[in-house]
Order: C-alpha cells, then sequence, then structure tokens
C-alpha cells in the first residue's frame, strides 16, 4: 500500500474500535464469499480477463487513430469514475501524450451546457463512447439522439464506425440501438453496479482513450484487494466512519488541496452517498476545494456546528512548481505554500476538536489511484454494512427515474 492513513484524530478509542471487528471480520467474509448481490468489483482487478484488458486497449488505439476528442455520454456511476481518474492523472501530468481529449455529456439535461459542448466541438474530429449499465437512463438516452444527429450530418453514413457502446446485459433500450446500429459494443459484468464499475469497460475505455495507464491502475487495485492488512487496520476507517455517525457525526467533508482531485471527491460522493443514504442512514459526503474554500467554507470547518468530520486527502509530492517572483513571499514555491497550507488548517481544525482523517498520498499515479479506488468502495461496504443498509442497491435513485417518466 502506497498511502498512509492517519487515525489518530477522530477520537475514536481502541476500545471502540475492538467491539466492532467481529461484524467487520463478518463483513469481510460476506465480500469476499461472491454470494453478496453486485460484489463483482471486489475480485475484478484480481480476475479481469486479460483478452478484454486487450480489446479494450485495443479499441482506445482505434479511436485514437479516428479522432481528436472523444465524447463519453453517461451519467452517475456511468462516468464519475472515468472523471475522476482522468482529471487526477492528468492534473499530476502523468497523462500519456498520446492519449486524446475526453469531454463529457448527458451529465446533466442543461441546454446550455450542451450547446457549449457543441460550440466546442466545431472543427474537432470526434467519436462518442455511451455507457450505461440499464440502457435506459433518460439523460443518456436524449443526450446519445442528440449527438448521434450530430455524427449523421457530420460523418454521413459513417458515423457508426465513430460510436461505441458499453451497456448492461439487459435487452433493450441503448442496448437494443447498438445492436440495430452496428456499433461496437461492450458488456458490462452483470454483477457490477454503477458506482462500483470504475475498473470496468465503462471506466477503463474512456481512461485509455485519455492517455491513462489502465494496466497500471488495475495493478494497484489488485495489491489493495490483497493486502493482509484487511484481517486488521485497514478496516478501521470504515469502522471510524459507523462510529464518527453513531456520535453525532452525520457529515463527512473531503478535503483536497489539488483540483485535478475534484473529479475524485465527486466521485466519492456519490460512492458514499448512494451506497449509505437510505433507510434514514447513511453519513452526507461534501467535497471541498481547498485552498478555495479555506475561504469560504474553512469558517465553518474551524468555528461551525459540530456535526462533521474531516477526511483530508493530501498528495505530498507535486511534480510542477512555480516560484513566486517577489513580496513577501518572494522565492517560496506555489507548491511549499500548497503545504504550508494543508498543514495549517490540519492544525488549526485538529485544535478546534474537529475528528480528522489524514490520508497521505506521497505522489499521484495510476498504481496509488488504483489503490485509493479499492481502499474506498472496500472501506464504503464496511460503514454501510454496519449501518445495516446495503451498499449495492439504490433505490432512491430509481424512484426518481421513475418518477421523471410521468412528466414526460
Ligand atoms: O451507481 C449507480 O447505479 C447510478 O448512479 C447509475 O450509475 C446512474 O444512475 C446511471 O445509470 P445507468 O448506467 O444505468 O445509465
Amino acid at each position: 500500500m502506497d498511502f498512509t492513513i492517519d487515525l489518530s484524530n477522530t477520537g475514536i478509542t481502541a476500545d471502540e474500535l475492538k467491539e466492532q471487528k467481529e461484524d467487520t471480520a463478518s463483513i469481510m467474509e460476506a465480500l469476499w464469499s461472491g454470494k453478496m448481490d453486485l460484489s463483482g468489483w471486489v475480485k475484478l482487478p484480481l480476475y479481469f480477463d486479460q483478452r478484454k484488458m486487450r480489446a479494450i486497449l485495443e479499441t482506445a488505439e482505434e479511436i485514437k487513430k479516428k479522432c481528436d476528442t472523444l465524447v463519453v455520454i453517461g451519467i452517475g456511476g456511468s462516468y464519475l469514475g472515468a472523471k475522476a481518474v482522468i482529471d487526477a492523472i492528468g492534473g499530476a501530468g502523468q497523462l500519456k501524450h498520446d492519449g486524446i481529449e475526453v469531454l463529457f455529456a448527458g451529465t446533466n439535461l442543461s441546454p446550455a451546457y450542451h450547446l457549449e459542448l457543441m460550440q466546442k466541438l466545431e472543427g474537432k474530429d470526434i467519436c462518442l463512447c455511451v455507457v450505461s449499465k440499464s440502457g435506459t437512463t433518460a439523460e443518456t438516452e436524449a443526450v446519445y439522439h442528440i449527438f448521434k444527429k450530430i455524427m449523421t450530418e457530420k460523418y454521413d453514413t459513417s458515423f457508426r464506425d465513430r460510436i461505441y457502446f458499453i451497456t448492461g446485459t439487459g435487452e433493450g433500450g441503448l442496448r437494443e440501438e447498438a445492436k440495430t446500429e452496428g456499433y461496437k459494443l461492450f458488456t458490462m459484468p452483470d454483477d457490477i453496479g454503477g458506482r462500483y464499475s470504475v475498473l470496468s469497460e465503462a471506466g477503463l475505455l474512456p481512461m485509455a482513450v485519455a492517455g491513462v495507464n489502465i494496466k497500471d491502475l488495475h495493478r494497484g487495485a489488485e495489491i489493495m484487494a490483497t493486502d493482509m492488512g484487511w484481517d486488521d487496520v485497514l478496516q478501521d476507517y470504515g469502522i471510524n466512519r459507523y462510529l464518527l455517525k453513531e456520535k453525532g457525526k452525520a457529515v463527512e467533508t473531503f478535503l483536497t488541496y489539488e483540483p485535478s482531485m475534484h473529479g475524485f471527491t465527486e466521485w466519492l460522493r456519490q460512492l458514499f452517498a448512494e451506497s449509505e443514504g437510505k433507510a434514514g442512514q447513511g453519513i452526507l459526503p461534501m467535497a471541498l476545494d481547498m485552498t478555495g474554500d479555506l475561504h469560504s467554507m474553512g469558517q465553518f470547518l474551524q468555528d461551525g456546528a459540530p456535526v462533521f468530520f474531516e477526511t483530508v486527502i493530501d498528495i505530498e509530492e507535486n511534480p510542477f512548481d512555480i516560484m513566486v517572483p517577489g513580496g513577501k513571499y518572494d522565492g517560496v514555491g506555489l507548491a511549499a505554500l500548497n503545504r504550508a497550507a494543508a498543514k495549517g488548517a490540519l492544525d488549526a481544525h485538529k485544535e478546534a476538536g474537529v475528528p480528522l482523517v489524514h490520508i497521505s498520498v506521497p505522489v499521484m499515479n495510476e498504481y496509488v489511484l488504483g489503490q485509493l479506488i479499492y481502499y474506498f468502495e472496500t472501506s464504503c461496504v464496511i460503514t454501510a454494512r454496519l449501518m445495516g443498509v446495503d451498499p449495492f442497491d439504490q433505490p432512491g435513485v430509481e424512484r426518481y427515474k421513475s418518477e421523471m417518466k410521468k412528466f414526460v
């Protein structure tokens, strides 16, 4: 494991943790038994079909040769994972230079957003990648048809060679469209749900197109899956979260100091909110972008109602720096100032009695990111199961989807 996690400032005692260990051990056993519905992601990095990996990489190469921009159409778990990884690795400057631009559509129903995107795409050579496990999501379907029209106008009958679909096995809907049109189609595993699908073809194809080293990402997840620490200390973040919630900490604020990590905290928000927020349970996840948010939300973090705890994801080493060329900070690098702000905020919040989880990532790359993804997914299941809820369903989301149909 290439990152460290400091739980010494959460206020949870060793005895309190110990009391939960028996329950957590059974959760881990159930998770690994393969008997939990939609838990296929647990062993995915260990047994990922290498023919599938090759097919994804070959298709990514094909897309890169055909176009300069890939538009991914999908929402929720069908895009957040890919975006999280592409942004985080891009921000760390590790993206392979042969990757192409990946943009996202269908992440909302705003005409303004999509018109702006279309303007951005003028003069670009584009391919589409439509991602939907159910194949019936309104946002994805509507926006796909808008883009299909653009593609037919731009590329005439050859538009079909530029459209790629990734769907679940459920027949009908978008899967049927892919088959009817003869698009290249990837199938998502039945036993993996949207928000846990980041390391499946749903996330991997867009990432590979952007230049992410998806094999390293998988290797990172694999090393995390096989870490012996899961029998003991690695469970502790999940347990701490549960105990903090029991003590009235209803909100978890994820803090990062690199804007490139914003997508990752968006993915975390979805993972935790959809997995835990049911039956009156859950910790409300918030994401803050520092240092900007220190100048707005920072006040609340320091002195506000004590309803939250903080999980700081700190990247220690930055591949880039800019020296300040004058004034009070003459000769100091922005990276050092950023670190100073992170350390200062941590100490100030510690003094204010805010329960703190501190995750320290020496350097961001695919291998570490794969570890973090797997770590958060497993920790989320631990907390959700301790809360007594099913981490893999999303009845609330399904309800909105069906209610929406009444109005169109
Ligand atoms: O995690 C989930 O299951 C959801 O957020 C889905 O990913 C989201 O609703 C999109 O669904 P679909 O992939 O079926 O279009």
